[in-house]
């Protein structure tokens, strides 16, 4: 049942090569790099991540992106709903001082304190997630960034020439077929809408060739 998040991601990560496959589609380490570099640069050049801030990643797999961000920031805090995850993110970024990981239930951050974090992010998961819980990740995001902290929430883009193509790929699945995790994709405005219903100020969106990203502030 895909939105029994636990047991699903604790499935699909039970070996690293499994962890690898279902969080950037391939096992081979420099490809694994490269993306997680990509998506950490893009993070910093458009978000920005101050040397100050404690950032916190929903969904944080294997590690990919953190790998490359905790360099940059005072804490990285990795937290997923799979304790499989975690481990292989812990083991990755073994060389770091500066962080941390967290399990998660599926839909909340409860274990992370109120006006605590700097900068929010959540890179290739709402994909994963019924949109009610993509939404409460957003409302919580809220609840546990400091005033004038950040969130970023990126999904497949309906709207791109790339989600489309996913789209009709998966239309071809039969209902009883369709994997727990199958993608769905989302329209630019749900997002935006997601954050400004959340109280988010100065929303942005990029459209990219296959990820729609948005982001915005909490009100100071
Ligand atoms: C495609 S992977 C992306 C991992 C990472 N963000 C990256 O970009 O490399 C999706 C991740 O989301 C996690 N996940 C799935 N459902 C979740 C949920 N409800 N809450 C938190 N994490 C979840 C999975 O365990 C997995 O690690």
């Amino acid at each position: 049942m895909r939105s029994d998040y636990k047991g699903v991601w604790k499935t699909l990560s039970q070996t690293i090569s499994g962890a690898k496959l279902h969080v950037s589609g391939t096992e081979d380490e420099a490809t694994i790099e490269e993306s997680g570099l990509g998506t950490s640069q893009f993070l910093l050049k458009n978000v920005g991540v101050k040397a100050s801030d404690v950032v916190l990643e929903i969904g944080c797999g294997i590690g990919r992106v953190g790998k490359h961000l905790a360099s940059h920031c005072q804490r990285w805090i990795g937290a997923d709903v799979s304790p499989n995850m975690l481990a292989f993110a812990a083991e990755r970024l073994k060389d770091f001082h500066n962080v941390e990981f967290v399990e998660l239930a599926g839909n909340d951050l409860r274990p992370i304190e109120d006006n605590s974090i700097d900068l929010v992010y959540c890179t290739v998961v709402f994909m994963h997630l019924e949109s009610w819980d993509r939404f409460a990740y957003v409302e919580e995001a809220y609840r546990v960034l400091r005033p004038g902290g950040q969130l970023y929430v990126d999904n497949v883009n309906l709207c791109s020439d790339a989600g489309w193509a996913t789209f009709i790929t998966h239309c071809k699945f039969p209902p009883s077929q369709r994997p727990d995790h199958i993608t769905v994709c989302s329209v630019p405005q749900e997002l935006e809408e997601y954050l400004k219903r959340a109280g988010f100020k100065e929303i942005e969106s990029h459209p990219g060739a296959e990820l729609i990203s948005v982001w915005g502030h909490k009100s100071d």
